[in-house]
This record gives structure tokens, sequence and C-alpha cells, in this order.
């Protein structure tokens, strides 16, 4: 009995000092409110974040740098009042980053901005709109009329893999009058990211990817734009060990394409594979492999090699319009064996095939959409499809 009070000390005692969070730690299991982008600017202590719905006012960008493992969540709608500012107008930071938009959207005010120019002139245009800089998963959300290009998702370098799910990157309204140019859906660079389940409605590439390894773009739709894209690789560009799996690409210029600058003096793109695809109705080419960019076909470089070039798995389909090319290859310097086995195409014209020292094994040439069968056999013959 005597020793209890000494007890009922120690057990009260116990827990203020094993239990109670250091400052940094108390800090760290914060819930932070966002409204405002000032508010936004110093999220480093907060384990959790809410973004509430606020407009971020002109001649300001927001970094959003969040905690290791932080949870954010949205639960209205952030837009961007017509800016002076340059772009990425919001950038996000952090590893391991748990980001649910719950389908809430950041409105980039596009139709301020659009001219039909792009960034090539006219008004000054922010861009990237929103910059992913982070590892984690960002998931639904919607990045609405951006100014020029939408998403550049570029993590910092070994800070673990990235997933992008569900996104919706919605330049439709650019679309009228032709205002909307550049306004690409996702511009990567970067190792171990995937995007996937997301839809991108623009007026330029869906997805380009200039660098970096180990991309997967799986079960994403494209509309209106110019299709999946490699590139395209400027000097100092490598990609490697890219996947394009099970996306639908419809009303689109290019269906996909591998593009590298005609005068780019070093770069490489290796290992690439489409499965599953559908590419509809593509207006210009179903499938361009070039060299010779920003021609499609023209003269192409010698300094960017590409090989292991592969449609393979499950069928990737591919059909174009009359006067369009369903498939062409441009190569200065290509290599090696490409398993063309796994591509059907249809509709539209032969491309013409300039491999170069790569061997492009066959693909399946769909004659309910050819024209005739003399034509068939003469383009087969030619060796174009
Ligand atoms: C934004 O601010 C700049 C000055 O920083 C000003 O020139 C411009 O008119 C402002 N834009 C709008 C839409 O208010
Ligand atoms: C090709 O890329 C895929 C996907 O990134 C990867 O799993 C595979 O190991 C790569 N193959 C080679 C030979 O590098």
């Amino acid at each position: 009995m005597l020793f209890l009070p000494a007890l009922l000390t120690t057990t009260a005692f116990v827990p203020s000092i094993f239990a109670a969070p250091s400052r940094t730690e108390t800090a760290k299991r914060a819930t932070c409110t966002v409204d405002s982008a000032e508010v936004a600017a110093d999220l480093s202590g907060c384990s959790s974040v809410e973004l509430t719905s606020f407009t971020v006012p002109n001649d300001t960008t927001i970094t959003m740098s969040f905690a290791e493992g932080a949870t954010v969540t949205m639960t209205g709608e952030v837009t961007f009042a017509s800016t002076v500012a340059s772009g990425p107008l919001l950038t996000f930071q952090g590893t391991n980053v748990q980001f649910n938009g719950n389908g809430m959207m950041f409105n980039g005010n596009g139709a301020d901005y659009w001219d039909g120019l792009g960034t090539n002139g006219g008004k000054p245009k922010p861009h990237p709109f929103i910059a992913i800089e982070a590892s984690g998963t960002f998931e639904n959300f919607v990045a609405y009329n951006t100014p020029a290009q939408a998403i550049r998702v570029q993590p910092a370098a070994d800070i673990g893999p990235l997933i992008i799910d569900g996104v919706y990157v919605n330049n439709a309204a650019g679309d009228a009058d032709e205002l909307g140019h550049n306004t690409d859906g996702f511009d990567v660079r970067g190792t171990d990211i995937t995007i996937q389940n997301s839809i991108v409605e623009n007026q330029d590439d869906c997805i380009a990817i200039n660098d970096g390894s180990n991309i997967l773009f799986q079960n994403n739709v494209c509309s209106g734009g110019h299709g999946m894209s490699i590139g395209s690789i400027a000097t100092g560009d490598f990609v490697t060990g890219v996947v394009f799996s099970h996306n639908t690409v419809s009303n689109s210029m290019y269906g996909t394409r591998v593009k590298a600058q005609s005068a780019a003096t070093t770069g490489a793109v290796s290992n690439v594979t489409w499965t599953g695809n559908t590419i509809s109705g593509a207006t210009k080419y179903g499938v361009l492999i070039t060299q010779s960019y920003p021609d499609d076909d023209g003269t192409p470089g010698v300094d960017t090699p590409f090989s292991d070039v592969n449609f393979v798995g499950d069928p990737t389909s591919v059909t174009v319009v009359e006067d369009a090319h369903r498939v062409t290859v441009d190569c200065g310097n290509c290599a090696g064996t490409w398993d063309f086995s796994g591509l059907t195409v249809g509709g539209g014209l032969a491309g013409t095939i300039v491999s170069g020292d790569a061997t492009v094994r066959q693909m399946t040439v769909d004659v309910q959409v050819r024209h005739t069968q003399s034509d068939m056999h003469a383009q087969i013959q030619g060796g174009s499809f």
C-alpha cells in the first residue's frame, strides 16, 4: 500500500516523458488548412493538408513543399487569376506525398491568354501551369484551362516512385477557334513514373517524355491533341524503358510519335513498348518515328540513335483518316530488330519506312479498311505500311 502513490506517480509520469512528442513531431502532426497562397507557402510542419477554395492573385506563384509522407486533400477549387507571373504557377514538392484532389480543379483561366500562338508568341503564357516535383501518389484532380503546357512531371532525383492516377487535363475549351496551343498534357522527365487512368483533352502532345527511364503510361484517354510522344529529343536527352499500355487516342493529329530533333548532337531512345493501345482517326500520321523533327519526314539527324522499339503483346490498333499516313519511320541512326507484330493498321495511306540499320518485323494491315487489294499488294512489296 505504501508503494501505491509512488506507482501512480510513476505511471502518470511515463507518458509525459516517453509519449510527449518533440516540437518537430508535434508540428508534423498538425492538420493544416490552406485557404490562401500565403498559407500554402509554409507546409513543412503539416502531416495532413486540406486545400480549400481560394484564388491565387496576379503576379503570384505557389510552391507547396509537403512534409515527407504528408496526406493532402482538396475540398475546394483553386483558381489562378490572370497573372503576369511565369510558370510553373503551382509546384508540388516532397517525398512520398499522398495527394487526393477529390475531383476538384485547379483553374488556370486559360481563355484569358489563348490567342492561337501558344508559347511561340502573342500574349505571354505562364507555363507549365503545374509542376510535380514530388514522389508518392497524386490522384483525382483536374487541371482546367491551362494557359499553355499543363503539367510538368519532373520529380527530384532519388526520392522514390511517382504515380499520377485519375487526373483530368481539361483544355477542351481551347478547341474553339483553335485558340488553345502548346497545351501539352504531361511533359515528363524522370525515373520510375507511372501515369494512369487519366484523361487529356488538349491541342498538343497528350504526353511528351523528354528524358528518363522506367516510365509507364497506361489506361489513359487522349483526345484532340497530338497523341503520345517521346521527345522531341533535344541535345542531351536520353529516354529508355517506356511502356504505352492500353491507352485510347482519338481525334488527334498523330497517334503516337518518337521524335528527335534533327539538330540534336547527343541523345538516344531505346526500349520503347506499345501494347493494347487503340488509336483512331489520326489526321496526319498514325505512328511516326522520326529523327527529322521539327519536320515529320525529312532529313534525319544521325546523333540520337533509336533502338528496341516494339509493338508487342496485346494488339495496338491504329486507324487514320483518308490522306493521313498509317506508319512512317524516318531514321538517320536506328538499330536492332523492331518487332511490330503487335501493330494493326488501317485506313488512309501507307507511310514510308526508312529504318536504316534497324529491321522492322511485320505489322498487320487490316484489309477491311484498306482501299484496294492492288494497293495493299503494291505497298507490301514496296516495304511500306
Ligand atoms: C497584374 O499585375 C501587373 C503588374 O505586376 C499589371 O501590369 C497587370 O495589369 C495585372 N493584371 C491584371 C489582370 O490585373
Ligand atoms: C525495358 O523497359 C522495361 C520497362 O521499363 C523494363 O522492365 C525492362 O527491364 C527494360 N529492358 C531492358 C533490356 O532494359
